[in-house]
């Protein structure tokens, strides 16, 4: 049925907010993230990753293959978009790792430059339950190492992530740490883990009685009582280990930088399939039950899974929502500065052409400068200066227009001095407002 102009206003009016799980990042939000972004990117590219945009939108089948199909993303949080001409399942990316190891595959790089470091930030999508630090839509900073199984670059990995908490300011993150074996160990593993849980498997809550047949190792890392009762008798994956896991697993710890803040977590598995052999969390107290604030581990078998040959790779991905939220638990959320620069005001309506002209010269000369696009009085444009955080506020008035000059006010010590405009535009760009003179 079509509704008529007339018949539409008399229609409620939908309120348009955000989906639920999907949240509008508002200048002061999206100043923090770039502030993490940035420190990430100074931080990765010094130790030689490089960043990598793969595409947000990827075959369902990427995921399924290698995420796995038992997991909890794929069965339950990707958002599907149908594809109009029957090309399969297409879906948002719920992660970053399968997308960025296609992309190595696609390039070529196993066979031209088999060794990258690979950085990403961006988007992911997963349809979970809207909760404190759980969004449909959050943010990851990633890195993947892929084309080496050397243990020293599992140590590079784990306390390269360690050494991002620590920059943006974060000092109660711990690094959980546990090795889950590989192709060779693991099934025996898995085996052994069924027959100790047979006798409670009634006891078990629903999801684990399924994944007692389907993926039995996410057993282990679930967190309701009667499971977590039952897993406490079961053998530990770290004493099932193979010759080769083991000697990874030790000259990893070898590596690993003295002093960092470690927790051994026998029970750590991942929810992810590709895991092989180390597999960590970061974990920050102030994020309540779910207090990963990232996570990562080498996943040796990926290639395998996309129908390729073995290609070794670590990688983790630090969550962008949950380390603000840890930021802001320890009283340390970054202040979004303001813009600072220079503020044009206009003594009378009759300036502003003037003070407009004198605002592009100034950008035109590479600083930053804005002024008042609503007609205010001279006492709210200098309100407003003060208000976008300005350093200098510089004031035309038809004195200053006929003797081509601008009346410069310094806010930091309240100084005023007047200069010809072209002299004054000149010394801005050399030093920009911001910068002490
Ligand atoms: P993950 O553990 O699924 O690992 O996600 C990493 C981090 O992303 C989590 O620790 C959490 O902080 C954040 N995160 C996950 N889901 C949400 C959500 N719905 N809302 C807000 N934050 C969330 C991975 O994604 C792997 N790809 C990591 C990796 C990279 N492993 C190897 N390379």
């Amino acid at each position: 049925m079509g509704f008529g102009i007339w018949e539409l206003a008399f229609l409620p009016l939908p309120s348009f907010q955000p989906l639920p799980g999907f949240v509008d990042l508002l200048p002061e939000d999206a100043a923090r993230m770039r502030h993490l972004e940035e420190t990430a990117r100074t931080l990765f590219e010094r130790c030689g990753y490089r960043e990598i945009r793969p595409p947000l939108v990827e075959d369902a089948a990427l995921f399924e293959r290698t995420s796995g199909a038992t997991s909890d993303i794929v069965q339950k949080q990707m958002f599907s978009i149908p594809s109009r001409d029957d090309a399969g399942a297409f879906v948002l990316r719920p992660e970053g790792t399968p997308g960025v190891f296609r992309a190595y595959l696609e390039a070529g790089y196993a066979k031209t430059n088999p060794f990258q470091k690979f950085f990403y930030l961006g988007p992911m999508f997963r349809y979970e339950r809207p909760q404190k630090g759980r969004q449909r839509q959050f943010h990851q900073i990633g890195i993947e190492a892929i084309g080496s199984p050397d243990p020293h670059l599992d140590a590079e990995i784990v306390y390269l992530g360690y050494r991002f908490y620590e920059a943006v300011g974060l000092r109660q993150v711990t690094v959980l740490l546990n090795s889950i074996g590989c192709a060779a160990c693991r099934p025996a593993y898995l085996q052994t883990l069924r027959n100790a849980l047979t006798a409670s498997l009634d006891t078990l809550c629903a999801l684990c009685r399924d994944r007692f047949g389907r993926n039995v190792l996410r057993i282990l890392d679930c967190k309701n009582a009667p499971c977590t009762q039952a897993v406490a008798q079961a053998p530990r994956i770290a004493d099932s280990l193979c010759d080769d896991c083991r000697s990874h697993d030790r000259a990893f710890r070898i590596a690993l930088k003295a002093g960092l803040p470690i927790s051994e977590a026998p029970r750590l598995v991942r929810g992810l399939d590709y895991y092989t052999r180390t597999v960590f969390e970061y974990h920050h107290p102030g994020l309540g039950a779910r207090s990963a604030v990232g996570a990562g581990g080498r996943y040796d078998g990926l290639g395998e899974r996309l129908g390729g040959s073995a290609i070794p790779a670590v990688g983790f991905a630090i969550g962008v929502e949950a380390t603000l939220l840890a930021l802001e638990a320890e009283g340390k959320l970054p202040e979004p500065g303001g813009a600072g620069g220079i503020f044009v005001v206009y003594v009378d309506r009759d300036c502003r052409t003037d003070a407009y002209r004198l605002t592009e010269g100034l950008r035109n000369a590479g600083v930053t400068a804005d002024l008042d696009h609503m007609g205010r009085s001279l006492k709210s444009q200098m309100k407003a200066a003060d208000a976008r955080g300005a350093h200098e506020i510089w004031i035309l008035g038809p004195d200053e227009i006929s003797a081509g000059t601008v009346k410069i006010k310094r806010l930091s010590d309240g100084s005023e001095k007047t200069l010809p405009v072209v002299e004054a535009i000149s010394h801005a760009s050399r030093a920009p407002a911001d910068a002490p003179r």
